[in-house]
């Protein structure tokens, strides 16, 4: 058995392990990272980038449907290969995770493949195999991220019965799917697998799916997505799954009562649960948690000296660019800096075609905390850029305090997950309507939505356009 010393030690490289173990070697650190499935974690393996790779797909093919209108002629409807489109994705989800391990190498980082086991003393045991090794550090940040949480129910365990651990690598588009939970995974994969030409249906629990999405712009993408074809049950608890031989059947209580959905795979999306594998010793050691995570302060310390946690294994937003923030103030701490994590500003991206996004309060609550809260929104449809690419069916919203500062955005339209960070920076920065409405100047892009909203609170609603040949004048 190998005996190292580190000065800190990273179980698990997912975004926020990779990061933090980057962040701490450049500062000097010496740093070893345990790894015992695949670097890039959930994120880059099953998660964020196969996702995305997928909905890339999903959404040109969605878009074939109306290239007639712009004098583009091909066959209709398209044909769709599934296995090359799953080659394409394991392309992109390889090139991501090489990028990981040359970031490892090009930082001095010792990487042990293996399952960790930690101990209070800050004691690693990486097993592999069979094959042990040991070492110690001074510090470790735990970053074994989530699993999919798999409901104690009947069925779940039958043939067909997906997660997003196992549904990326299919031979055939389905000919129809349920997906189990209208969370963020669910709507996402709902529009993936609706694109790629299957049946789908959502069955949510909740009277509403996306609960944390402001109600305005769910309510739109729920009248898009019904559309489109997309079934969407709420208040519907899935109690149990079964098989008649062809198909699976899912029986959920209703306001209906009992009710029966067929279909030939399901799609189980309920919610993550925190990856404590590896860490049972130290929670019988002490370790706190809460409801199955591990509890940390603002500095991502856990109750035991010189342990970190963060990302998925903690509590908060369950997001890759999250988990990585935290990964960063884990790191500074633990080389013997200050840092604080703050969450005023995290945006929330949501790839469902349209996308939505979103950062800060939603109407409801900023209602709610700031009775003087000012909401203004304005239509993509008098957007020129998405008028011009076809895509009009959106809105900006932008809530705003007595001072004129942001306190909330939401966007649902054609890159609003890359729209949302001009709102986060304002926000970030503290300013105020007037000082955007300053510095942001008009120009033929889809954030024409943030000026034209801001000019609309100050009850002067002109288009760009407009103002623009006003000026010509
Ligand atoms: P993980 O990425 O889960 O990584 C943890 C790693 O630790 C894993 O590789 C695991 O094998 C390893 N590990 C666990 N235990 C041990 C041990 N004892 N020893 C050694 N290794 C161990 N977030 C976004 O921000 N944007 C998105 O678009 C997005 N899309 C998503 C799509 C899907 C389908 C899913 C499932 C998630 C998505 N997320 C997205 C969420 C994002 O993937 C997670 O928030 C992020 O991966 C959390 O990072 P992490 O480092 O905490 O954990
Ligand atoms: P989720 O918590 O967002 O949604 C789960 C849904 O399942 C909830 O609406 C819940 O009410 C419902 N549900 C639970 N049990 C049910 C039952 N028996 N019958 C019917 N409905 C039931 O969890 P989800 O979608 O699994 O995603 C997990 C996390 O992954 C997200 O919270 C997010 O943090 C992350 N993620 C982020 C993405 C992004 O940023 N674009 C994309 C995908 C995942």
């Amino acid at each position: 058995m190998a005996n190292n010393q580190y000065d800190i030690a990273v179980i698990g490289a997912g975004p926020g392990g990779y990061v933090a173990a980057i962040r701490a070697a450049q500062q000097g650190a010496k740093v070893a990272i345990v790894e015992k499935q695949y670097l890039g974690g959930t994120c880059l393996n099953v998660g964020c980038i196969p996702s995305k790779a997928m909905l890339h797909i999903a959404e040109v093919l969605h878009q074939m449907g109306s290239l007639e209108e712009l004098g583009i002629l091909l066959p209709q409807p398209p044909t769709f290969d599934m296995i090359r489109a799953v080659a394409f994705k394991d392309k992109v989800v390889k090139r991501m995770t090489g990028g990981v391990g040359t970031l490892m190498k090009g930082n001095n980082i010792e990487v042990y493949d293996g399952l960790g086991t930690v101990d209070a003393s800050r004691t690693v045991t990486v097993t592999n195999n069979g094959d042990k090794r040991q070492f110690s550090a001074d510090k470790i940040i735990l970053a074994t991220g989530s699993v999919p949480l798999i409901p104690p129910m009947p069925g779940v365990d039958g043939r067909n019965v997906m997660n997003s651990d196992t549904c990326w690598n299919l031979s055939k588009t389905p000919e129809s799917v349920i997906c189990v939970g209208g969370g963020v995974i669910g709507m996402e994969l709902a529009c993936m697998f609706n694109a790629l030409g299957s049946k789908v249906t959502i069955l949510e629990m909740l009277p509403n799916v996306l609960a944390p999405v402001d109600d305005e712009v769910r309510k739109l993408l729920v009248r898009i997505l019904s559309k489109r074809g997309i079934e969407i049950v709420t208040e519907a608890k899935v109690e149990g799954i079964a098989d008649d031989g062809e198909q699976k059947k899912v029986t959920a209580t209703t306001e209906k009562g009992q009710q029966e959905f067929k279909a030939e795979y399901v799609l189980l999306a309920v919610s993550r649960r925190a990856n404590t594998s590896g860490l049972e010793g130290l929670i019988e050691q002490g370790l706190d948690t809460d409801r199955g995570r591990v509890r940390v302060n603002e500095k991502m310390e856990t109750n035991l000296p010189g342990i970190y946690a963060i990302g998925d294994l903690v509590h908060g937003a369950g997001l890759a660019h999250v988990a990585s923030a935290e990964g960063e103030v884990a790191a500074d701490n633990a080389v013997g800096h200050e840092a604080t994590m703050n969450y005023d500003v995290v945006p929330n991206p949501i790839y469902t075609f349209p996308e939505i996004a979103f950062v800060g309060l939603t109407e409801t609550a900023a209602r709610e905390k700031y009775p003087e809260a000012r909401i203004e929104r304005f239509p993509w449809i008098a957007i020129g850029k998405a008028v011009a690419i076809g895509e009009t069916e959106g809105f900006t919203k932008v809530i705003m305090g007595k001072y004129g500062e942001i306190l909330g955005a939401h966007i649902i339209g054609p890159d609003a997950t890359n729209l949302i960070s001009e709102y986060s920076l304002a926000m970030r920065g503290e300013l105020t309507v007037d000082e955007i409405t300053e510095t942001i100047h008009p120009h033929p892009t889809l954030s024409e939505g943030l000026r034209e909203a801001i000019l609309a609170v100050e009850g002067r609603p002109i288009h760009i356009v407009q103002k623009q040949a006003a000026r010509a004048r």
